[in-house]
């Protein structure tokens, strides 16, 4: 495996003053009570990964109450180390090999992980723009080119949006809009394009994993919802043109790629409205497996799989089945739970437990 971590070394990270672990090739499940520092772990390898923090909080707040900054570097099996660092009113840097990266965004990709956590509840309850961030961020750690559009439409949509309020004032010439509505065109078809292409291969996968956990047969249905009709540039473009004045008066972009939503249906119910807790967390799962696998195929090995926490509440069939297709499909694991016993056997035998007290580390 070329991917996978072996060491981790955090330094004034959330309650950790300083860490150092060994984290095995296979599975690993760190164990301990509440507010111990077990989901501070997984969120380390996270921000390694996405450069994101994983509950959506600033960066600023994972360095160490009173401390002045924070570090986190993994090692990977190649030697490889892939550093983070963050100083109190500065911004994060990422480092390769203990270079500096020239932007955080060339991290991306150097350690692949999906993760399966509580907050990812929001990408089936949440609103659209939950649901966006998941396939941002799940495309632009597996398709630099998508991270590249992603970010010239972005800006785009800032210039037109900033125009749409200045023309609120006064008359603005059709020529500025162009300057912004062309690559807004552009971009947001391959965007729609990209995302198209994924969804239709995830959503099969998210289906078969949905019904195998499920207690009775049930069908999820996954499909994207375009905001507005254009699936090409041309299109896309006159639509932006059509759509200006109307823009003009609310003062924000209303058509394109960054107001589109993925619905999830389960039996041919909106699982947002209709779902039980059960069927959003089944579904959430099932989600996050099918962009492991996706994830698998694209890059010919198991990204590493974070599982927090998601075992104490499921039933103890689901559980079951949720922890075979972990032991099944997963590479390099790592699950926290409060007792080790949740992870089931299948998992146990093959795993390194750490139990996790008070922002330290030791074997049970
Ligand atoms: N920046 C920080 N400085 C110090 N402690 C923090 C910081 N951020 C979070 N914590 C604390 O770290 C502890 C561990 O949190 P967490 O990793 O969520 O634990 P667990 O997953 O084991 O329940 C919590 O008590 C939390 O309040
Ligand atoms: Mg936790």
């Amino acid at each position: 495996m070329s991917f996978a971590a072996k060491h981790l070394r955090l330094s004034n990270f959330r309650n950790f003053g300083h860490l150092e672990l060994e984290i095995p090739n296979g599975f690993t499940i760190l164990t301990g009570q509440n507010a111990q520092g077990k989901t501070s772990i997984l969120e380390s390898l996270y921000w390694l990964s996405t450069t994101r923090m994983l509950r959506g909080t600033r960066d600023a707040e994972a360095i160490k109450q009173g401390e002045a900054g924070c570090l986190v570097e993994a090692e990977l099996v190649t030697g490889t180390t892939i550093g983070a660092t963050l100083e109190q009113g500065s911004r994060k840097k990422f480092y390769l090999n203990g270079a500096s990266l020239p932007r955080a965004s060339d991290v991306l990709g150097r350690l692949p992980c999906v993760v399966i956590s509580i907050f990812d509840l929001e990408i089936v309850r949440g609103d659209p723009s939950d649901r966006r961030l998941f396939l941002d961020i799940e495309l632009s750690s597996l398709f630099p080119a998508y991270l590249r559009h992603l970010s010239i439409y972005k800006r785009a949509l800032e210039q037109r949006n900033a125009l749409l309020k200045m023309a609120q004032e006064r008359a603005m010439d059709d020529f500025s809009f162009d300057t912004w509505e062309e690559p807004l065109a552009k971009e947001g078809a391959e965007l729609r394009r990209i995302r198209n292409e994924y969804l239709d291969s995830l959503g099969p996968k998210v289906t078969r994993y949905h019904s195998q956990m499920s207690s009775q047969p049930e069908v999820l249905q996954l499909s994207y919802i375009l905001k507005d009709e254009s699936t090409d540039r041309d299109s896309l473009l006159r639509g932006y043109q059509e759509t200006r004045r109307a823009d003009i008066h609310r003062g924000t972009t209303q058509i394109g790629p960054h107001r589109d939503d993925i619905e999830i249906r389960i039996e041919n119910k909106d699982a947002r409205l209709f779902g039980s807790q059960g069927q959003q967390r089944t579904a959430v799962i099932a989600l996050k497996l099918a962009t492991l696998e996706m994830a698998k195929e694209h890059l010919g090995e198991s990204p590493l799989l974070l599982l927090d926490d998601m075992l104490s509440d499921l039933d103890a069939e689901r559980r079951s089945r949720l922890c075979h297709v972990v032991a099944t499909e997963a590479g390099q694991a790592i699950l926290t739970c409060t007792e080790a016993s949740a992870a089931g056997e299948e998992i146990l035998d093959r795993s390194v437990v750490y139990a996790v007290k008070q922002g330290t580390v030791s074997q049970p």
